[in-house]
């Protein structure tokens, strides 16, 4: 990720949040010498642990606009945990002019095949949440939407020289972007 937002912004500070401990080592070692990144353990459903912990908080200032990419990880996020309230206290800490990046697994038109994905992660320690469309578009309360909206997959600005599959909803998710005013 830290490198392509360094395509677009050669002094990108980068952290990267997540609770598995395998994964963190992992990223920390691939990460060695790649500066001005961190990679913070944390409960990303603990939004006051996240970001008050020193790896972000050495990076990050909180004046200004930041990205907060929140892909393919939503959907491990149960509604009892109220994943609306969790993405809201991550907008309001963040800067106006700050974006919120979700790409998240939904049931919209692929009903029978999602079914299987969510009886596979049942029988894992993440179980999985399937939202509808509608339901993932209440994640970007406070944010505005930005072009094409919430769309399937890969329709979401495709580089050019992609061909658009001509079923989009066989990739099983949707995917925005959304600014805070
Ligand atoms: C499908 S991967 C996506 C990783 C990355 N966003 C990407 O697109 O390559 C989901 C990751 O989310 C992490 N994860 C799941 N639940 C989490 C939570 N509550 N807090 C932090 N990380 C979590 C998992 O450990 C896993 O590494």
């Amino acid at each position: 990720m830290h490198e392509v937002a360094r395509q677009a912004a050669p002094d990108a500070r980068v952290v990267y949040v997540d609770n598995d401990p395998v994964a963190v080592e992992h990223s920390r070692a691939i990460l060695t010498g790649a500066g001005q990144t961190a990679v913070v353990q944390a409960d990303l459903r603990e939004p006051e642990s996240v970001l008050a912990d020193p790896g972000l908080t050495g990076l990050l200032d909180p004046g200004q606009p930041v990205a907060v990419l929140m892909v393919a990880v939503l959907h491990f996020v149960s509604d009892d945990a109220d994943p609306r309230g969790i993405v809201g206290q991550y907008r309001d800490a963040a800067a106006p002019g700050s974006y919120l990046v979700v790409s998240h697994a939904s049931s919209d038109g692929q009903p029978t095949l999602t079914e299987s994905h969510k009886v596979l992660y049942q029988r894992t320690a993440t179980p999985m949440t399937m939202r509808t469309r509608a339901q993932i578009a209440e994640l970007f309360d406070g944010f505005e939407l930005v072009e094409p909206g919430l769309v399937y997959l890969p329709l979401w600005r495709p580089d050019p020289d992609t061909k658009v599959d001509e079923r989009p909803e066989r990739f099983t998710g949707f995917a925005g972007v959304g600014r805070k005013p």
